[in-house]
């Protein structure tokens, strides 16, 4: 999927693995020698927009060969933090960075969160629904 510059959407609820997933395609791509991050939105959002040179630490994301949002979503809805996801998001999508996404939305909750998100990674992302007992009470 790398090669091909193409995601995914891991959706579902809770406990179901999906951050599970997403570190070990993370843990694949880096020891085939390609360069992944991953983080929360909050994190990586927080990364890019306290660093002293936000050109730079935007072009590392999008440079890199796997970019995982982990708990897409979950971060405060502020506008501004919904801009900040938007401009990652947006970045990756113009660099066709392959991104994986995972999230407790439904692909319909996401869309209504924010359209514009949601839309870029709709095109690049493959849909993979997480379904199952939460891994965590069983
Ligand atoms: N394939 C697996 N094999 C063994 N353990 C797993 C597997 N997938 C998940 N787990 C374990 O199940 C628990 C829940 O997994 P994980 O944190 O990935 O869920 P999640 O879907 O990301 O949950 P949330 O939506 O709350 O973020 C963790 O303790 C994780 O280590
Ligand atoms: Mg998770």
């Amino acid at each position: 999927m790398c090669q091909r510059g193409v995601g995914a959407i891991v959706h579902g609820p809770r406990g179901t693995g999906k951050t599970y997933a997403a570190a070990a395609c993370v843990n694949m791509a880096v020891s085939r020698g390609r360069r992944a991050v991953m983080g929360t939105a909050t994190e990586i959002a927080n990364a890019v927009f306290s660093s002293r040179d936000k050109n730079a630490e935007m072009g590392r994301i999008c440079g890199c060969d796997l970019l995982v949002l982990d708990d897409y979503g979950a971060q405060r809805a502020t506008d501004y933090m919904r801009e900040q996801v938007f401009e990652i998001v947006d970045a990756c999508y113009r660099y066709r960075t392959p991104m994986i996404v995972t999230t407790n939305l439904t692909v319909r909750q996401m869309a209504q969160a924010d359209p514009r998100v949601f839309e870029r990674l709709f095109e690049r992302c493959e849909r993979i629904e997480a379904s199952g007992a939460n891994r965590r009470l069983s």
